[in-house]
Parts: C-alpha cells; structure tokens; sequence
C-alpha cells in the first residue's frame, strides 16, 4: 500500500514539511542497516482518538538502540510527548505511527562511532496488513529466523527486516499472504512481522523470547488479556507440527492486529473458521483500542484529533 503523505515529520526536536525529511545517500543506515525502529497505532475512539501502548513502545525503541550501543538523545518522555505532538498537528486518526533513530551521515567505515544519531518520527493512515477474510493462508518459510548470538531478535533493528523480507517474499511468490520463520534449531519462532499463538485442547501456546523472537508488544497484550480471561497459557519452545493439529492459530502484531490463520501450508487449521478463543481475544482487543471497552490496563494514551469514523485497520 503507498505511502499517504502527512504534512509534517519530528526530526531531532522540530516539526518539518513531509518532504523535507531526508537523509543524504552516504548516511551509515543507507550501507549497514545501523537504525531501530517502531511500529505503533492509534486508534479512533468515540470520544477522539488515542495511541496503544506508546510508552512500552518507546522503551522499546530505548531499549533496541542500547542492544546496538545507540546513543539515544531523547528520554521516554520527550520521545512520547513527540509522538503526540506529531499526531496531534497531522491531525490524523486512525493512524500509524513510525518512530526511528537511525546513524546519519559522518563516517563510512562499518564502525557506527563517527554518524550522528537522528530521530525522526512520521505517522499516516494504513489499512489491513494480512491479507485473507475470515483467515490468512500462510506457510512454513525455508527461511529461519537469526541464530542467537548473530542478530538480536529483541532488537527492533532496520537489519533485522532483511531477514523479514526474505520470509515474506517466498510466501508471496507461492501465493501465501505471510510466512512464518522457524529458530536455527526448527522451533517456531514468529512471522515475517508477527508474533504467532496456537490453541490446542483450551490452552494458548506462543514461543518463549529464547526463539529468535522480537518481545511484541501486542504479544504481551494478548497474554495479558487471556489470563485475565482464564485461558491458561504457556510460553515454550513449539514443535512446526503443532501448527497443523492445532485447533486455532493466529498471529499478533501492530500492524496485524489478532489476525486469524486459516490455513498452514495449505493444511487447514480446524474447520477453517475463526476459533472461539481466537475471536474472543480479538474482540477484547480490538474494543479496549477503540475505546468500546474499559482500558482497565491503562493502554491508551489519549490525542487531540477529530478522528474518523473508527477504522480497525
Ligand atoms: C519480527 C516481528 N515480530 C513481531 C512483531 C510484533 O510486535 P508488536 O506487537 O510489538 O508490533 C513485529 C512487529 O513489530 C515484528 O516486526
């Protein structure tokens, strides 16, 4: 989907025009991928609008750039007040929000030390990321995931999504909407951009962070909302045949939301429908970020904007 340009982009403090945002070709990130990154919606509301979890992701983009000894020039609070003034002056609702810092220009050797850190953060509108009504067809990548030790699952880096985009190219050109990587040691791991759970006989399994894993923050939410709701759940290493007797598979993510799985490699998963548990926790989901039901974890982070009717993306 391209790209809907906003009016303004934060840079290192300031608002400036969209199209005044650039970095020139010689910047480290161009070369080496050295940049962390994020991934954060906000929601429309009946009352407005507001950002899911901004502060976990921002300590998350604190926390990627200290994996990569980055220094970060902001705080947590400079860099969530940055997020909402953005959104507020766009005044764009339901939207995307994408946070980066990234090595600028300065020195080309591999060592980062030499290129300034610079912060930009951009947000637009964006739409369904997985595609598949009712269920996404997927498939068992031959990609893996990174080894541990080699490129650090936890960090959200710009590096990592070579990785990513290997995954999900094969699943394209095979005609699947998403891949799903296993670890170096054929243990589940996750999407090309999501985390994945699976339901068998009541209990909700996901791959522990140990499996080459970035920790999601809709991860993290959707474990939260079971066992509130009871569902008991686990966190262990995942055999791949797991996949093709679960009685419900789904991914999550910011960008995937609670996206259903309907099929894996072609095996259908259950009847092909939309599982119980699968649905109730989207739904909880869903309605805690739009504002339908009690944000009785303090996710949200209200913002001044005149948001459109709510659009779960
Ligand atoms: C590789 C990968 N795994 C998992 C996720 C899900 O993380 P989150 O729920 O924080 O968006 C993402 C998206 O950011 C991702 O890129």
């Amino acid at each position: 989907m391209p790209i809907q340009p906003t009016t303004s982009i934060w840079h290192n403090g300031n608002l400036i025009p969209w199209e005044k945002a650039q970095i020139h070709v010689m910047s480290h990130v161009v070369h080496y991928g050295s940049a962390v990154f994020e991934g954060i919606r906000c929601y429309a509301q009946p009352q407005g609008a507001a950002i899911f979890r901004l502060q976990e992701h921002m300590q998350r983009l604190i926390d990627s750039a200290k994996i990569y000894r980055m220094p970060m020039p902001y705080s947590l609070d400079q860099l969530s007040s940055a997020v909402i003034e953005l959104v507020e002056s766009n005044g764009i609702a339901p939207c995307y929000i994408r946070p980066i810092a990234l090595r600028g220009y300065g020195e080309l050797g591999v060592n980062p030390k030499g290129s300034p850190v610079e912060v930009f953060i951009g947000n637009f509108p964006w739409g369904k990321y997985v595609a598949g009504e009712g269920g996404a067809d997927v498939c068992v990548s031959s990609w893996n995931r990174m080894a541990p030790n080699t490129m650090p699952s936890l960090a959200k880096a710009s590096g990592n999504y070579l990785n990513s985009q290997l995954i999900r190219m094969e699943a394209d050109v095979n005609g699947y909407s998403e891949g799903l990587a296993l670890d170096v040691f054929g243990n589940l791991s996750e999407g090309s951009g999501e985390n994945i759970f699976i339901v068998r006989n009541g209990v909700l399994f996901t791959p522990p962070l140990a499996n080459s894993v970035l920790s999601g923050i809709t991860r993290d939410s959707v474990l939260t909302l079971a066992r509130h709701l009871g569902i008991p759940v686990v966190e262990q290493p995942l055999p791949r045949e797991l996949l093709y007797i679960a009685d419900e598979v789904f991914f999550t993510g910011t960008a995937a939301e609670v996206t259903p799985i309907r099929s894996v490699d072609r095996v259908v998963v259950a009847d092909g429908g939309v599982g119980p548990i699968t649905g109730q926790i989207s739904e909880e989901f869903l309605g805690i970020a739009t504002g339908l039901r009690a944000d009785r974890f303090n996710w949200l982070t209200p913002v001044r904007v005149n948001a459109d009717q709510p659009v779960t993306a």
